[in-house]
């Protein structure tokens, strides 16, 4: 039994122990990605290495046995800077965006190809549990929105963009009229109050995931109804008739908040009796007139609240501020973006918990070529974009389930449980450290939902051993040589037959995205088929 030490600490390792081995059965951590307890480790990634006393080269620890009288370094700059690097390199021709870039135009970030993917699949319910995760007053801001995020939907490339916005507007109106609206689970009381001035979209939002999180709020607002400027602005009330806003704010008031009216801040209630008798203030009103810096004591400048960017704290303890308070907020949809961050602060603030605000690592792929967009067709519904009959109306039943097929399903199958991802998130790795020659896109369907992508492939070979070891009669290999290099399946099988009893453990097994289950077959004229693609072939 070789006794050595891992970080200053003696570690008696069984025999034949690899130094990852013997450093996790001592509880000591070290990252890996193409290493799987109980296979053989193919070392192809080298992001678990270490140093070894008196080797010459960092070495990867899954691969290298323990020995007796070793002494190893498991974490120092060079040891993250060299698994940096490695995951780098892995990233730099890799082929997959982790968020659509759909969502990512989207100010309050909204999982828009789920959305699309509830809406085609007729689950409605699922649809607008998405987007309230985001947007709590969809079937105002499905009206009214500019859509950023259709001037970057891929689908653009191709012929026209997904109809986002009306597809959002569609799932928000059946919502509403359903007589049950989808109410999210509130988390348990905290006991804490939180004054809200302004009840326009900023204020509204925040509120709404101030109560998501159980903290009560009391909305002050100096016009009688809720929806600031989309209930009194100059909007066409036959883009957004008055009904829709009175029916939607009307919904979102039914969370744990009161709303006060005609109530004006420093005239009707003094700023500062709401700082005393609250937990917290948010200053979500866009009318600069309200912030006189003497009246408030906040820093200001140019007619607008100073505050730290990530945070939304102004120079006052406990307040805070957001949307048309801190800036020209032209966009409802970017106040209410401002609104639920700001939320997300200020229930930080009030359990005494810093906030969180790293955002993870996101692959992109930057534009397309012609082939990979047809490549992503595939997957989609090839007809042009549905419109409404006229321009103000919704799309009907059809035509919207239609239409959310046109998605192309540029997000990843795996984003949230991609081990590339979360090392790259981890390692503060960039994409383009390193100039890779760009991936073959394929992409490959086979039984059970399973899904092969080529472009997100490290070549880690697991899925090889995993049918290996599942005694598939096929299986699966490495096809090509050098960077052409793949998975594929030998004797011109499809990727079914080769992997027909353990698709699911390759899945997973596979640390990336390359290997991933599809979204449930649809009961459509477009399932997706076992493609047979004779590209898969060996
Ligand atoms: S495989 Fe991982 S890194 Fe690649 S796109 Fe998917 S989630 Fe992102
Ligand atoms: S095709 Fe779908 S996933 Fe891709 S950008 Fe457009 S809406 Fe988003
Ligand atoms: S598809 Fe196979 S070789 Fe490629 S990353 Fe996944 S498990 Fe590894
Ligand atoms: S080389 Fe060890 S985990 Fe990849």
């Amino acid at each position: 039994m070789p006794t050595l030490t891992i970080d200053n600490q003696t570690v008696e390792a069984p025999d034949g122990a690899t130094i990852l081995e013997a450093a996790q059965a001592a509880g000591i951590h070290i990252p890996t990605m193409c290493y799987l307890k109980g296979f053989a480790p193919s070392t192809s990634c080298m992001v678990c290495v270490v140093r070894v006393e008196g080797v010459k080269s960092l070495v990867p620890a899954c691969g290298a046995m323990a020995m007796d009288q070793m002494h190893v370094t498991t974490d120092s700059d060079e040891i993250r800077a060299a698994r940096q690097a490695a995951i780098e390199l892995l990233l730099s021709d890799h082929l997959g965006d982790c968020i659509g870039p759909c969502q990512m135009g989207c100010p309050a970030g909204m999982n828009i190809p789920l959305m699309l993917r509830h809406i085609a699949a007729g689950d409605d319910r699922a649809a607008i549990e998405v987007i309230k995760r985001e947007i709590p007053l969809p079937a105002i801001l499905g009206r009214i929105c500019p859509a950023p995020c259709e001037k970057v939907c891929r689908r653009a490339k191709i012929d026209q963009a997904v109809s986002i916005c009306r597809l959002k507007r569609f799932a928000a109106d059946i919502d509403l009229d359903s007589g049950e609206p989808f109410m999210p689970v509130e988390r348990s009381n905290k006991s804490k109050t939180v004054a809200i001035i302004g009840a326009g979209p900023c204020g509204l939002s925040a509120a709404y995931y101030l109560a998501c999180e159980g903290i009560a709020c009391v909305v002050y607002d100096e016009h009688a109804r809720p929806g600031g400027a989309v209930r009194y602005g100059p909007i066409d009330r036959k883009v957004l008739p008055i009904d829709v806003v009175e029916r939607e704010t009307g919904q979102l008031l039914k969370h744990n908040m009161t709303f006060q009216p005609q109530q004006r801040i420093g005239k009707d209630v003094a700023f500062d009796t709401l700082c005393r008798d609250f937990d917290a203030v948010l200053v979500a009103a866009g009318d600069p007139m309200l912030y006189d810096r003497n009246e408030f004591a906040l820093d200001v400048k140019d007619d607008h609240i100073r505050v730290n960017r990530q945070t939304y704290a102004t120079s006052r303890k406990g307040v805070f501020a957001a949307g048309g308070a801190i800036g020209s907020r032209q966009w409802a949809v970017r106040a209410v973006a401002d609104g639920k961050e700001a939320a997300r602060s200020i229930a930080a603030y009030l359990e005494g918990k810093p906030l969180v605000s790293k955002k993870p690592f996101n692959s992109r792929m930057g534009a397309l070529s012609q082939e990979e967009h047809k490549a992503l067709l595939t997957t989609a519904n090839a007809e042009p974009r549905h419109e409404p009959d006229e321009p103000t109306a919704g799309l009907n039943n059809a035509d919207a389930r239609a239409e959310a097929r046109r998605c192309l399903h540029c997000d990843c199958r795996k984003a949230e449980n991609c081990r590339l991802r979360d090392l790259a998130s981890e390692l503060n790795a960039r994409q383009n450290q390193w100039a890779g020659q760009r991936k073959t896109m394929r992409i490959d369907f086979g039984r059970d939902c399973v899904v092969y992508e080529s472009g997100k492939c490290i070549q880690c070979g697991l899925c090889i051993q995993t049918a290996r070891k599942a005694d598939e009669t096929t299986g699966l290999a490495f096809v090509g040589r050098g960077f052409a290099m793949r998975i594929g399946v030998p004797f011109e099988k499809t990727l079914s037959e080769a992997i027909a009893r353990a698709g699911a453990e390759c899945v997973a097994n596979c640390p990336t995205g390359a290997l991933a289950f599809d979204d449930p077959p649809q009961d459509t004229e477009n399932q997706k088929q076992d493609t047979g693609n004779e590209s898969f072939r060996q």
